[in-house]
């Protein structure tokens, strides 16, 4: 919670504390359990009301197993995750029905998380009719409001989503998951199938419902240009672990994780003064398997500043000096000045 909560009263919205995510791994005929996927390996994460979180991580990190479990579609193996003053890990079903309403979700690709055989105006009015009980001209008219709420002709609502672009029926799939006013809507690499200039249009529309609607984000993504627009605070995952997590532009103007300094540094910057003086860290190797990860500091397998103590201790939190929370040897502890790693 922030100083300003804290003096307000307010909760915030989503809070996660020591949440874990393991799969077993099944072999033989009798199905064995031979091991486990720690898919989220202690993760504390909080998103204020109206807040957007942006989470980045390269695939496998665990990014869309934490987003599943904050709406409760999976189970925690351990740790709580509070919505407002419910514990969602704890809710019976009939509770859980209730809250879902306020906690929806994007996804990736619209083309398969839209039925093909249902109109989009059907589609859409399917939570109102769920979740809210509506119907007839009611129900008619939130259809129609929901279209132009991601600026599409509710003229729109009768055709199929095969007669849709992917931008489009992005922006369908949004209105959808926007119909019960939402407080909370996880955001799972929305614009990751679609091509370069519909990108921007529907980070644009994310961001202005977000400004227009107050509602709180989650939005993973996988590399860290994408959710500059959209995020409040940044998270960076790294198998399962969050290692770094802060507000927007101080994760973006001094990161402070080495593996958040590789990230940012695979980006291009405009300016090319800028550009040369940046030292550019290229991560060696793949991520190595979150059914054995490595001791320690799970990054130190492709870590240009490993020390010893990286492969023996996991590194504790350290709270720097912008508010930045961060899992690094190299970080001094709570309160004190950012120690910035030197070039490798
Ligand atoms: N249902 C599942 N059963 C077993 N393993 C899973 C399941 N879902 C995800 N995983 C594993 O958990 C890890 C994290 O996956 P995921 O959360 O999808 O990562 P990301 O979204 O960052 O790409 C991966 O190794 C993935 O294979
Ligand atoms: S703890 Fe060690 S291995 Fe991990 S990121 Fe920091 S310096 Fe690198
Ligand atoms: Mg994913």
């Amino acid at each position: 919670m922030t100083a300003a909560q804290v003096g307000t009263g307010q909760l915030p919205l989503v809070q996660m504390t020591g949440v874990t995510k393991h799969f077993p791994i099944q072999r033989g005929v009798m199905r064995r359990t031979v091991g486990h996927v720690r898919a989220v390996d202690g993760v504390d994460m909080t998103i204020p009301s109206g807040s957007s979180m942006g989470l980045v991580g390269e695939s496998g990190s665990g990014k869309s197993t934490l987003g599943r479990l904050m709406l409760r579609l999976i189970e925690p193996t351990s740790g709580t995750i509070m919505f407002e003053d419910s514990d969602v890990t704890r809710l019976k079903a009939r509770s859980l029905r209730r809250i879902r309403r306020h906690m929806q979700m994007v996804f990736q690709d619209p083309y398969s998380s839209m039925d093909p055989r249902s109109s989009v105006g059907d589609s859409v009015a399917e939570p109102l009719r769920t979740q809210l009980g509506l119907r007839g001209r009611e129900l008619d008219e939130r259809v129609a409001d929901l279209f132009r709420l991601v600026r599409l002709s509710p003229t729109y609502r009768g055709r199929y989503p095969n007669e849709f672009s992917g931008g489009q029926l992005q922006r369908i799939a949004v209105a959808r998951a926007l119909a019960t006013n939402p407080k909370l809507v996880v955001c799972d690499e929305p614009v990751s199938s679609l091509d370069v200039s519909t990108k921007a249009e529907v980070i644009n529309l994310l961001a202005d419902l977000q400004d227009e609607l107050g509602i709180a984000y989650l939005f993973i993504a996988h590399d860290l240009g994408v959710v500059r627009h959209v995020s409040d605070r940044i998270g960076v995952m790294y198998l399962g672990r969050l290692v770094e997590e802060g507000d927007a532009e101080a994760v973006y103007s001094s990161p402070k994780h080495p593996y958040t300094q590789a990230l940012l540094s695979a980006i291009p910057v405009p300016d090319p003064v800028v550009q040369r003086s940046r030292t550019r860290i290229v991560l060696e190797g793949d991520l190595p398997s979150p059914a054995n990860p490595p001791s320690g500091c799970h990054f130190h397998t492709r870590c240009p500043y490993v020390m010893d103590v990286c492969r023996a201790v996991d590194p504790p939190l350290a709270v720097t000096s912008d508010g930045t929370r961060v899992f690094c040897h190299l970080i001094p502890p709570t309160g004190a000045e950012v120690l910035v790693p030197p070039a490798p």
